[in-house]
């Protein structure tokens, strides 16, 4: 059994408290792309831990957890990650595998991620600063250095030497100070003699686990709006986080796939810059964000809040052939009198697609609501859907016919036993 569970939104949809609910039975849990710009929160008997890179399945007993391929590694989080979890008594040799084709974010990355986003200005597109663009732009065009390099040492500080210079220039240009190699190597060193255990052939890993029938359960990260191909190019991240990118990120073709979870919002959220039609700014905004603690995991930014986007959610249902739903955060809706949802778009009076619209398009139409009654109860203890509120029952039946896929989980708080199957 091979499952996905991916962001059907701007990120934050609530992946890591739905990927430890379905880890527990996993054999494998793993990441397959992103890096640490992600932040997925998973509670525990009132205990919050807030993962970055080790995947969110690490908590429960049985799976190996993966950091695959498309990851991009930051030594310093990663490292912060083997603290935290080993002092927790988790036997990190033993329950985590990386592979040698993870990309290394380095120095320059986050520096350069910094000077492009100063150099925008007014422009700028609200990225994490972690690194995250120049590290896969530098994939792309082979000037990356990997898990692989690294435990090569001689081999990595040259590699490391070259690239520096060059990225220093441009550095330089942007009047910011130069990185000296030196400086980072020990962090490197480190990092190369904690993860040289845990490098193993990921590709054989999976193909015995694929022969014998092993549960796999894949963790994206942000969410499909934020897809470097088909999100709101440039407010997107660079890496594919739509169901295509299991293959490229893994190894593990999608075609093997079984159930792809699309994690939808009862409303939705965004941190960084770009359109976002459904968007509130009014007090009706303020208290979502407080009700629904919306500040962001990675970098503590107050996310921006909107109304469901249904065209954009059916979107990238349809883009990654979402089959299964988990609702989310539906208690923080709770006490409105009433719930907005959008359902389609008008420009220039007439109607338009999601799949038409480019950030200029977004930012000028007008969406089209469905207004729908609220109601007062807190859910956040409810254990059955039949328990729910009636006009709650109905928002999520409103949702699930519009999407046109099944709901069969619907999360009413952090916690991970707040979740009602279906
Ligand atoms: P991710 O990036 O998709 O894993 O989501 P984040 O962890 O960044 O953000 C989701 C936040 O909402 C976290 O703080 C979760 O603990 C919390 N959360 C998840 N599901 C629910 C829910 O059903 N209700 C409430 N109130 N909070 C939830
Ligand atoms: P999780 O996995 C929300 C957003 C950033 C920015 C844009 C580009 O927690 O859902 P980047 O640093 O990736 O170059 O920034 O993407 N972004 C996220 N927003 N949740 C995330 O991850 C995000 N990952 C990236 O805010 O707008
Ligand atoms: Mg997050």
């Amino acid at each position: 059994m091979i499952k996905l569970v991916i962001g059907s939104q701007w990120g934050d949809e609530g992946k890591g408290k739905i990927v430890d609910l379905m880890a527990e039975k996993a054999d494998f849990v793993v990441r397959f792309h992103g890096g640490n710009n992600a932040g997925h929160t998973v509670v525990v008997n009132g205990k919050k831990f807030p993962f970055h890179l080790i995947p969110s399945g690490i908590l429960q007993k049985k799976p190996t957890v993966i950091i695959e391929a498309g990851t991009v590694i930051d030594p310093d989080v990663l490292l912060e990650e083997f603290d935290i979890f080993e002092k927790m008594g988790i036997n990190l040799k033993k329950k985590l595998v990386i592979s040698s084709r993870c990309h290394l974010i380095m120095p320059y990355h986050k520096e350069l991620d910094q000077a492009y986003e100063n150099a925008r200005g007014k422009n700028k597109l609200g990225t994490t600063k972690r690194g995250i663009g120049p590290v896969y732009a530098d994939k792309v065009s082979y000037n990356g250095i990997r898990i692989y390099e690294l435990l090569n040492w001689p081999l990595f500080v040259e590699k490391f030497k070259f690239q520096a210079k060059i990225k220093n220039k441009i550095l330089v240009a942007f009047g910011v100070a130069p990185i000296k190699v030196e400086t980072y190597l020990p962090v490197f060193k480190k990092l190369a003699e904690r993860v040289r255990p845990m490098v193993r052939d990921t590709f054989a890993i999976f193909q015995k686990a694929i022969k014998e029938k092993k549960y796999i359960l894949f963790e994206g990260a942000h969410g499909v709006m934020l897809d470097n191909s088909f999100g709101l190019y440039p407010f997107v991240t660079a890496s594919n986080v739509i169901e295509g990118g299991v293959n490229i990120g893994s190894g593990v073709p999608s075609k093997r796939i079984d159930e792809v979870w699309g994690i939808v919002k009862a409303y939705t959220s965004r941190v960084g810059g770009g359109p976002l039609p459904t968007e509130l700014f009014d007090e009706i905004a303020t208290g979502i964000r407080d009700r629904g603690y919306e500040y962001g995991t990675t970098t503590g930014r107050p996310r921006r809040v909107g109304w469901i986007d249904l065209p954009a959610v059916k979107f990238a249902c349809q883009l990654s052939s979402i089959n299964r739903i988990a609702i989310t955060k539906i208690d923080i809706l709770s006490g409105m009198p009433q719930i907005k949802a959008c359902v389609g778009y008008k420009l220039n009076g007439k109607k338009i697609e999601f799949s038409q619209c480019g950030y200029l398009e977004l930012e000028k139409l007008t969406p089209i609501y469905k207004t729908l009654p609220g109601w007062k109860e807190d859910i956040s203890k409810r254990k059955s859907f039949k328990k729910l509120p009636k006009n709650c029952q109905k928002y999520i039946r409103f949702v699930e016919k519009y999407l046109d896929v099944t709901i069969k989980i619907v999360s009413v708080s952090p916690e991970r036993e707040a979740s009602i199957l279906l």
